[in-house]
C-alpha cells in the first residue's frame, strides 16, 4: 500500500471494503426473540440512566414491553416522570423504580444504586447512556469543557464504579451497555468537547471489556453502543417538529441495540436512514488512515483531501454494489 508519507502531493491507499470481506457486509436485523436471551428477560432489573427523554426513554419502554423491571434516573425530573409514567402502563407501578440523578455528581448515583438493590437486589441491564452536547470550541469555554467532562465522562465512570463491582459477583449474567458516538471515532469539526467525551468512552468501554473478560468467575459483559443520526431532544427534536427523513426514531436506534446484544456483539454501530452500514465502515478505515498513512488531521474535512476522501468512498461502494 502507497503510504503517501513523503509525498508532497495529497495521495490515498486503496478503498479497503472488499466485497466478501468479513467485515465488509453484517447481518441484518434479525427478529428477536423474548424468550431466550438471560439478560434482555422478564423478571431481570434494568437500570437506564437519561431516561427523561430520546435513546434512554426508548429503551426503558422497549425493555419494559419485554418485561422488565425498569429504573430509570435523569436529571430533568418532569421527563422523568412522564417515561415512569409510561412505563408504568406496561409493567405496573410495583416495577418502576424513578430517581431523579445528576451522573456527574458520585453521591447521587450511589442513591440510585442503593435504591435499586434495595428494591430487587440485582441489576441485569445497566444503560449508561446520560449525556450532553453544547457546543464549543477548542481554545474558548473552559467552563463548558468542565461540565462536559463531568457529565458524559466522569458521569459514565460514576456509574460503571458504582454498579460494576456489585454486578461482578452476582450469579446470573449481566451487562453494561455505554453510550458513544460516532463523534468519538471519526471526530467531526463542530463540538470537540464533546467528540473528546466520546472518545473517553469508547476507550474506557473498551478497556473494561477486556478487564471483565479477563477476570475469573465473571458474568459481566461490556457494550459500546454507537448510535446513529437518531431523532431525540439531543439532535432537535421538539413537541410538534417532524422527524428528517435521514434520521432513526429512538425506538429503532434501541431495537437494533438489543439485537446487536443479543448476538454478543461489542461494538453496536447503528446505521440511520442517511448513512448505511460501509459508508461508517469506509469513514472509520479512513480517520485511522490519517494516522497510519500520515495525513493532516481531520483530513476528511480538509480542502487538499475533501475530494480524495470522495472518491475512496465512491470507490469503496462501488466495489460492493
Ligand atoms: N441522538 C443522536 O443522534 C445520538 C448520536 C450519537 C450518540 N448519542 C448519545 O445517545 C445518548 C442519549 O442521547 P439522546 O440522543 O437520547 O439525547 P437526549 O437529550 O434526548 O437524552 C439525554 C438525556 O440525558 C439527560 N442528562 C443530561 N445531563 C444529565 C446528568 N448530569 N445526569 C443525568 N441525566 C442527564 C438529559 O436530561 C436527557 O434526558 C447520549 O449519550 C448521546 O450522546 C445520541
Amino acid at each position: 500500500m502507497a503510504l503517501g508519507l513523503s509525498s508532497a502531493k495529497p495521495s490515498r491507499g486503496p478503498s479497503p471494503l472488499r466485497p466478501g470481506a468479513s467485515f465488509a457486509r453484517e447481518n441484518p436485523v434479525t427478529p428477536m426473540d423474548d424468550e431466550v436471551h438471560p439478560v434482555i428477560h422478564s423478571g431481570r432489573v434494568a437500570v437506564i440512566t437519561g431516561a427523561a427523554s430520546g435513546i434512554g426513554r426508548a429503551a426503558a419502554l422497549e425493555l419494559a414491553k419485554i418485561g422488565l423491571k425498569i429504573a430509570i434516573a435523569d436529571v430533568n425530573e418532569q421527563g422523568l416522570g412522564e417515561t415512569a409514567a409510561e412505563v408504568a402502563k406496561i409493567v405496573g407501578e410495583s416495577n418502576v423504580l424513578s430517581v431523579p440523578t445528576d451522573v456527574s455528581k458520585l453521591d447521587q448515583v450511589e442513591r440510585l444504586r442503593d435504591k435499586v438493590y434495595e428494591a430487587w437486589g440485582e441489576v441485569g441491564v445497566l444503560m449508561n447512556n446520560a449525556a450532553i452536547a453544547p457546543k464549543g470550541t477548542s481554545w474558548e469555554g473552559l467552563d463548558n469543557w468542565r461540565k462536559v467532562f463531568d457529565v458524559n465522562l466522569f458521569g459514565v465512570l460514576n456509574v460503571q464504579q458504582t454498579f460494576v463491582p456489585l454486578m461482578l459477583h452476582q450469579e446470573n449474567p449481566s451487562i453494561i451497555i455505554n453510550t458513544g458516538s460516532k463523534q468519538g471515532i471519526t471526530n467531526p469539526p463542530g463540538n470537540p468537547a464533546y467528540n473528546a467525551t466520546k472518545a473517553a468512552v469508547k476507550s474506557l468501554t473498551e478497556s473494561l471489556a477486556h478487564e471483565l473478560r479477563e477476570t475469573p468467575a465473571v458474568n459481566l459483559t461490556a457494550h459500546l453502543l454507537i448510535p446513529g443520526w437518531t431523532y431525540t431532544g439531543m439532535t432537535g427534536a421538539a413537541e410538534g417538529k417532524e422527524k428528517p427523513a435521514g434520521a432513526w426514531t429512538a425506538q429503532e436506534t434501541v431495537l437494533y441495540m438489543l439485537d446487536k446484544v443479543r448476538q454478543g456483539k461489542f461494538y453496536i454501530l447503528c446505521p440511520d436512514n442517511e448513512t448505511r452500514r460501509e459508508v461508517d465502515q469506509l469513514r472509520i478505515m479512513w480517520s485511522a488512515g490519517d494516522i497510519a498513512e500520515g495525513r493532516p488531521a481531520l483530513s476528511r474535512w480538509h480542502k487538499d483531501y475533501k475530494a480524495i476522501f470522495e472518491e475512496y468512498l465512491r470507490d469503496g461502494l462501488a466495489q460492493l454494489d
